[in-house]
């Protein structure tokens, strides 16, 4: 079993790198993502800090969405988004949400740190987009328990796929996730095709393994209510993708994950 919450250093990281915060009298943290009227963080395939702007719409669009304009990031930061990494928006610019202090984000400020208008399009940083409808691969569950297969399964996954899902069960339960089936074109590193599990309710912060290949994980168990997927699928070979389960429990018991 892969429990992080055995791990107190770990833990004490990943809380501390959470966005909570109060905001008028209500418990916010990252988890209101999907309230933040749309707006939403992404990264290339390769990594952090690699999209033109040219590419950076060229991602969102991909989704049916469009650059984040300065007025939805500024909404969505407002009911708690709060990310550590500069992005593209709207009109050239580059940012990122901040709301709290503290850490090495935000250099002292609450808000939106704005780098400005970028002279050169060629600089490479990572995107908020928006869109106010959800994406067919993906997507956004409170559910106690649900079944998350790849695109197509059980056929294989199509090529240049980007899926996130975001799971968020109630305050004080843990998400526990359980792989069935695995099959994702294998290369040394990940680099083509992978699976991300993230503790946390975005792909910044948390990351617990990339996987692919054909070898079944172990279980996961979030330290939190969150848990974030990242699926991505290059242009090249497929295969048979894969099945998982994720089941809420009860965080104040010892971490017991149902075998269903
Ligand atoms: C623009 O940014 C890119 C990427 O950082 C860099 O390689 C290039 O030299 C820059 N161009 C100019 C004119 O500064
Ligand atoms: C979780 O477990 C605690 C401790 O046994 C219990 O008090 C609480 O009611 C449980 N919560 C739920 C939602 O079952």
């Amino acid at each position: 079993m892969h429990i992080l919450a055995l791990l107190p250093a770990l833990c004490l990281l990943l809380k501390e790198a959470q966005p909570w915060s109060y905001q008028n009298g209500i418990f916010h943290n990252s988890i209101w993502l999907e309230r933040a009227a749309g707006v939403y963080h992404r990264e290339s395939r390769l990594g952090r800090y690699k999209l033109t702007y040219r590419e950076a719409k060229a991602v969102c669009k991909y989704e049916g969405g469009s650059l984040a304009t300065r007025a939805q990031l500024e909404a969505a930061r407002q009911i708690g988004f709060h990310i550590c990494s500069a992005g593209w928006y709207d009109n050239g610019r580059v940012g990122y949400p901040i709301n709290k202090l503290g850490g090495k984000c935000g250099a002292g400020k609450i808000g939106v740190v704005d780098y400005g208008v970028r002279m050169n399009k060629s600089e490479r940083w990572d995107v908020y987009c928006y869109n106010s409808k959800s994406k067919e691969c993906g997507g956004i569950f409170t559910d106690q328990k649900r079944l998350i297969t790849s695109p197509g399964f059980p056929r294989e996954y199509e090529a240049q796929q980007i899926c996130y899902w975001h799971i968020r069960v109630r305050l004080n339960q843990r998400v526990c996730l359980r792989f069935h089936e695995f099959d994702v074109e294998d290369d040394v590193d990940c680099t083509a095709d992978y699976l991300e599990v993230y503790d946390s309710y975005d792909d910044v912060m948390g990351l617990v393994g990339k996987f692919c290949g054909s070898y079944l994980p172990d279980v996961i168990v979030s330290t939190g209510n969150v848990m974030t997927l990242k699926f991505i699928s290059d242009a090249s070979i497929n295969a048979g993708g894969f099945k998982l389960q994720y089941t809420a429990i009860n965080g104040s018991l010892p971490i017991r994950c149902p075998d269903i």
